[in-house]
């Protein structure tokens, strides 16, 4: 069964179910200040999770883009990926482990679904501990199925729990369902840490909330998250080692072979499998509304691009752009289900082109860099080497792969400190881990008075900047916290005073007239026939929430919002600055004094 075969069918599956299919929610988190990427399919549903009504009701299903950078730097291996895709099914305050499981149960081993022998599945659930007990539920459902006491593993938090780990929220057991990918038969006796036995669904049963106290109490609404990986379990229904040998990669690595003038190669290597993989990513980030730039989400755009131009360069492609020639094979591989690849197919390509020509001149300079570093020691001295640190900033600051440096010292009599430049690259990874798990952990997105206030705000200045700067503003990033609003829109050059002043008394006149927001939920075409903003990236059929603010903005959006636009007081702008290219960025407060 290929990828796409699958998606479809996990989808039907859970529509019979009586389930809603939603549409994929964007690689960037929706006002979620603590997340670069949206990093699971439960993330974007957080604030239904968590009680607000989902306007497709209580069983979702979808496919979600997913990106995970945390573990960039392994990407190169057989099994890692920066994007996937995940598939999920949920229950908002409906079903709960019993269906679930029987659910999963189901579509693993049913004839018409997957069709996997019993024999080849395996299971952990959470094992109790302090705060939660055993979940003998899970464990009886399961060994109903037919599946061996032997075949179920109990395990602990660091296993078989799912939420926030160090702060508060909604978090619960969960269930993994395990296939086995060694010869046959499976052995009788799961063993969890053997390798063969792959991972390939988790159930998570959000049942309690984690209070400031560190307590887990009882949550009112009872939710189920599922996730399960697409590439994954392709790959392990082919009988496939890795999800690179998949179809999913098929065509392109033919494209990139056929960039490089070469046969199809019995076997892959790491710098083929990373621009594979950091292609198909940098594609669908660009389609959401990033391009490359030097912080957050530009920025690991930015690397995921250069990386792989850089692998390039190793496997011999010189003279020739290549990245958008890879872009295009992933626009129309998943243009289909993805529709807004084809949509943006333009600037993917231009600006995939421009990324590659501007590396070119940063390599450059990266080589003028390293020359200066070898010119630096007199010729007297012996041992000659590039201390770990430079050998790093080289990497970090040039995307010079230490390989080239190694390569080009060695060419000059020098050689690296690799002990050193290991040490740094640790250094700052864990630093990066550290960052990106802090990020996830606190990813409940805030639903505090002020943040839903704020983001009442955000509808009045996109309002207000269509009227004063044109019909071509359309938002490009939101990221609210408890203290501002950022709001980033499509606009070529920097807003005058004048302009400035402008939007802040248009947003102040729609405060001052205490407007009441009405939230309203329809279909998409009746929300199109109203004019709504923000229809982009919605799918035909599907039942949003249409907010209106008087005349003054009617906007396509998740919520929370203020219940008047009164309750902002004032509304003022701190900073107008360039983002990316032909992005402006506006941060802005509300509730100040007026002067
Ligand atoms: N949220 C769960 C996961 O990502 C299902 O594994």
């Amino acid at each position: 069964m290929t990828a796409a075969e699958l998606r479809r069918k996990y989808i039907e599956f859970f529509k019979s179910k009586g389930h809603q299919e939603i549409k994929s929610a964007s690689l960037i988190p929706d006002n979620d200040p603590t997340c670069l990427f949206t990093t699971a399919g439960m993330h974007p549903l957080v604030p239904y999770l968590q009680g607000a009504k989902h306007p497709s009701g209580t069983r979702l299903t979808d496919c979600q883009k997913c990106i995970r950078t945390g573990d960039i730097d392994e990407v190169g291996d057989p099994v890692h990926l920066t994007f996937f895709e995940m598939l999920g099914n949920w229950s908002l305050g409906d079903y709960f482990k019993k269906e679930a499981i029987d659910f999963s149960f189901e579509f693993l081993t049913g004839k018409d679904n997957l069709n996997i022998p019993i024999d080849m599945l395996a299971v952990t659930v959470f094992a109790g501990d302090e705060n939660a007990p055993f979940d003998a539920e899970a464990f009886e459902i399961w060994k109903g199925h037919g599946i061996p006491e032997c075949r179920i593993a109990k395990l602990g938090k660091k296993d078989n729990w799912w939420g926030p780990a160090g702060t508060t929220g909604p978090c619960g057991p969960d269930t993994e369902m395990f296939y086995w990918t060694g010869p046959k038969p499976a052995p009788e006796t799961f063993d969890p840490s053997n390798k063969l036995w792959v991972e390939i669904w988790n159930d998570v049963f959000m049942q309690y909330n984690k209070t400031a106290d560190g307590t887990f109490e009882p949550l009112s609404q009872r939710n189920v998250d599922t996730g399960m990986g697409l590439e994954r379990i392709t790959a392990v229904l082919q009988g496939k080692a890795s999800c690179y040998e998949t179809e999913i990669f098929a065509s392109i690595f033919a494209a990139l072979d056929e960039v490089r003038g070469i046969e199809t190669p019995e076997e892959r290597t790491a710098s083929e499998r990373i621009i594979a993989d950091h292609l198909r990513a940098a594609t669908f980030i660009i389609a959401d509304g990033i391009t490359p730039g030097r912080v957050d989400q530009p920025y690991v755009l930015r690397r995921l691009i250069r990386r792989a131009i850089r692998e390039g360069r190793k496997l011999g492609i010189t003279g020739k752009l290549f990245t958008s020639t890879i872009a295009q094979v992933v626009i129309g591989q998943f243009g289909e289900f993805y529709p807004e690849l084809v949509e943006r197919k333009d600037v993917i390509i231009s600006e995939l082109d421009r990324e590659e020509k501007q590396f070119g001149v940063t390599l450059e300079n990266g080589i003028k860099e390293f020359q200066k570093l070898i010119d630096r020691v007199p010729a007297f001295v012996e041992r000659k080497v590039i201390s770990g640190k430079n050998a790093f900033n080289l990497y970090e600051t040039y995307g010079f792969p230490i390989e080239l440096t190694c390569e080009m010292a060695a060419e000059q009599n020098f050689t690296v400190d690799m002990a050193g430049y290991e040490e740094a690259y640790k250094k700052h990874q864990e630093m990066s881990r550290a960052g990106a798990e802090q990020k996830f952990k606190g990813g409940l997105a805030d639903h505090s008075e002020a943040t839903a206030r704020l983001h009442t705000a955000t509808h009045l200045l996109q309002a207000a900047l269509r009227k004063i700067l044109g019909e071509h503003v359309e938002q490009k990033g939101s990221n609210i916290t408890a203290e501002r609003l950022r709001f980033d829109f499509s606009h070529p050059e920097k807003m005058t005073p004048e302009q400035i002043a402008e939007a802040e008394k248009l947003v102040n006149e729609a405060i001052a007239r205490d407007l009441e927001i009405v939230c309203e939920e329809m279909d998409v075409d009746s929300a199109r026939a109203r004019g709504a903003m923000g229809l982009f990236g919605s799918k035909y059929g599907e039942v949003v929430k249409v907010y209106t603010m008087g005349d003054v903005s009617c906007e396509i959006c998740g919520g929370p919002h203020a219940a008047r636009t009164g309750e902002l007081k004032s509304f003022k702008i701190l900073k107008e600055e360039s983002s990316s290219r032909g992005v402006r960025r506006i941060k802005a407060v509300i509730g100040a004094p007026l002067n």
